[in-house]
C-alpha cells in the first residue's frame, strides 16, 4: 500500500529535538502492535495462516519492544503509563460494525499503521546522528515494511481483490486527513 500523503517536513525536527519523548512513545506503539497480533489471533483463528503469523508477528513487536525498552533504560528513561495515540484512534473509528467489514477494516488499518511507522522510523534512521541507533531504526523500519506486506497478504484473504482495493482507497484517503490534521507531537504518529 502506498500512502497518500508523505510526512511534514516539520515533523523530523522537532522528533529528534524530542527524541526521550518520541522513544517513549515508540515503545507503547510496538506494545499495541504486539498486543495486536495477539488480538487478530484471538479473533480469526480460522483466517488460513493467520495464527502462525500472527504468533511470529507478536514476537517479533516484542522484541522490538524490548530493545526501544534497553535503548530508554541506557538514557535514564522509564516507560510510564500510554498517553494514547491520537493517530491509531482514529484510524479504530474508521472500522465498520459487521463482522466480515470490521474483519478487513482490520487488516488494512494494521497495514496502514505499519506503513506510516516503516515511513516514520525511516525518517528517523536518516536523521538520527547516533550511528549505532540509525542503524537499529533503519532495520525496524524494514521489519515493520514486511509487517505491512503481511496485512494486506491478510486482507485478500478474507476479501476479493476488488474489494480489498476500494475499501483500500477509502482507508488511504482518510488516513492522508487524518495525518494531516492532527498537531505536531514528539510521537511515532
Ligand atoms: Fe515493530
Ligand atoms: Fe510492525
Amino acid at each position: 500500500m502506498k500512502l497518500k500523503v508523505a510526512t511534514s517536513g516539520a515533523w523530523l525536527p522537532h522528533a529528534l529535538a524530542h527524541f526521550d519523548e518520541v522513544l517513549v512513545d515508540h515503545a507503547h506503539c510496538e506494545k499495541k502492535a504486539a498486543a495486536n497480533a495477539l488480538s487478530l489471533l484471538q479473533a480469526y483463528p480460522e483466517v488460513p495462516g493467520l495464527p502462525a503469523q500472527m504468533a511470529r508477528l507478536a514476537r517479533e513487536e516484542s522484541a522490538h519492544l524490548a530493545r526501544v525498552l534497553q535503548v530508554m533504560e541506557a538514557r535514564g528513561l522509564a516507560l510510564g503509563r500510554d498517553g494514547g495515540d491520537p493517530y491509531a484512534q482514529g484510524l479504530q473509528r474508521l472500522l465498520r460494525h459487521g463482522a466480515k467489514e470490521r474483519q478487513l477494516d482490520r487488516f488494512l488499518v494494521a497495514g496502514l499503521i505499519e506503513a506510516r511507522s516503516c515511513e516514520r522510523l525511516e525518517l528517523l534512521a536518516r536523521g538520527l546522528e547516533d550511528k549505532a541507533l540509525a542503524r537499529f531504526y533503519a532495520e525496524l523500519a524494514q521489519s515493520e515494511d514486511g509487517h505491512t506486506t503481511l496485512f494486506e497478504r491478510l486482507a485478500r484473504e478474507v476479501a476479493d481483490e476488488a474489494t480489498v482495493a476500494t475499501r483500500l482507497e477509502h482507508l488511504l484517503t482518510r488516513e492522508a486527513e487524518l495525518i494531516e490534521g492532527l498537531p505536531l507531537r514528539a510521537a511515532v504518529h
